[in-house]
């Protein structure tokens, strides 16, 4: 099933217009009450073009904050804010996920809207330091997840996922990746866990199986897609088997019926630069043979590599971070086969419009 980048494609029974995909990126311009920037509305519209936007990640709950101002998915109020941002991206005739996650162990009390410590599958803190309004500080140890802390973020999950749909979002994005919260369940030297959520691969999975379940009660399967970086060392994450891993996610996703699997490919972790490598793991290859659900990838593409792997059939949608920052009519531009702006790294995380909604579309 050979494709380009501008044919149409169905996610279940969504039809889009195009093959681009808008990655999931916080920008850190969050309001007070874990509301989306004010500038949200307008920075998404802009982007409505992409077949897919998949917004920047919403906290289920108020530990689940690592970092300062970004949204959240579970009051009212983040509920009707979002709704205006929906509203704008559907107006300009686009679809947008919101993506949702937990930091979990990857947070400080002093980077916590709420000044909540950080929690995790287990009290391993994580190498490195965080970015807090106090500066850079050590990542310290987290509290280990007691049943009652699991049992109620998985409740937390599904709400958001329900908020999600309330907030007028088209489905929601599973932030299985880089570091966080499932990925430390995922990783035997983070989840020390000796209870049915630790140990073997399948009860380190178990957290985003019983997620998945209780998001299923909440809203349709085919609106949740799922995002996974077997290879990712960003977040001091490194697994011991990668391609188990991600063979064991797969088979299980597919058996659930996920609206997509979203894989970062090993050439990017996280934020970084791509990084150029030889011999990379075959990983989205290893996906596309398992997986009979769509496959959206990410790392480091540009528009020949998203045709080639199109048009190969090793995926149905190509997704871009940094370049969906700088080019707001990426998927035009790319249709052209114009040239891109390049993203401003100093303005990703700043406060404000600067670098946000001032990207020009191409004329
Ligand atoms: C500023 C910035 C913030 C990001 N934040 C997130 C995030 O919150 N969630 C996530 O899953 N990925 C995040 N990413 C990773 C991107 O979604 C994407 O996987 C990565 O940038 C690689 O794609 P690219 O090479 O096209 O930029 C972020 C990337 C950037 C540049």
């Amino acid at each position: 099933m050979s494709a380009s980048l501008f044919d149409p494609f169905a996610l279940g029974d969504l039809v889009l217009p195009n093959r681009v995909a808008m990655a999931p990126m916080t920008r850190s311009r969050a309001e007070p009450g874990g509301l989306p920037s004010r500038f949200a509305a307008q920075y998404y519209a802009q982007r409505a073009g992409a077949g897919l936007i998949v917004s920047e990640p919403n906290g289920v709950n108020r530990e689940s904050q690592g970092y300062p101002r970004t949204p959240g998915l579970y009051t009212p109020e983040q509920i009707a804010a979002w709704k205006t941002v929906t509203d704008a991206v559907h107006a300009k005739g686009g679809r947008i996920f919101s993506q949702i996650w937990h930091t979990g162990r990857i947070g400080h009390a002093k980077g916590n809207p709420y000044g909540l410590e950080p929690v995790g599958p287990s009290a391993i803190a994580a190498k490195g330091k965080i970015f807090t309004d106090s500066g850079m500080l050590p990542f310290p140890e987290p509290k280990a997840m007691s049943a009652d802390d699991i049992a109620r973020t998985i409740a937390d999950f599904a709400q958001a996922a329900a908020n999600a749909l309330k907030a007028g979002f088209d489905g929601i994005e599973i932030h299985g990746a880089n570091g966080y919260l499932f990925d430390q369940f995922f990783c035997d030297a983070v989840n020390l866990r000796t209870d049915r959520y630790g140990g073997s691969m399948a009860n380190r999975l178990r957290f985003l199986w019983d997620v998945l379940d209780a998001i299923k009660q909440a809203i349709p399967i085919g609106r949740v897609g799922v995002r996974l970086s077997p290879f990712g060392t960003y977040n001091d994450i490194t697994h011991s088997d990668p391609k188990g891993l991600i063979e064991a996610l797969i088979d299980g996703l597919d058996k659930a019926g996920v609206a997509y699997v979203h894989l970062i490919e090993p050439e990017v972790s996280g934020d970084r630069e791509a990084k150029v490598t030889e011999a990379l793991p075959p990983v989205r290859q290893w996906a596309r043979a398992r997986l009979s659900r769509p496959l959206i990838v990410v790392g480091g593409y540009d528009r020949a590599r998203a045709q080639a792997v199109l048009g190969a059939g090793e995926a149905d949608l190509i997704a871009f971070g940094r370049n969906y920052i700088s080019n707001p009519d990426l998927a035009e531009r790319l249709r052209r086969d114009l040239a891109l702006t390049p993203p401003n790294r100093a303005t990703f995380y700043t406060q404000g419009p600067e670098g946000y909604i001032d990207y020009p579309a191409a004329s």
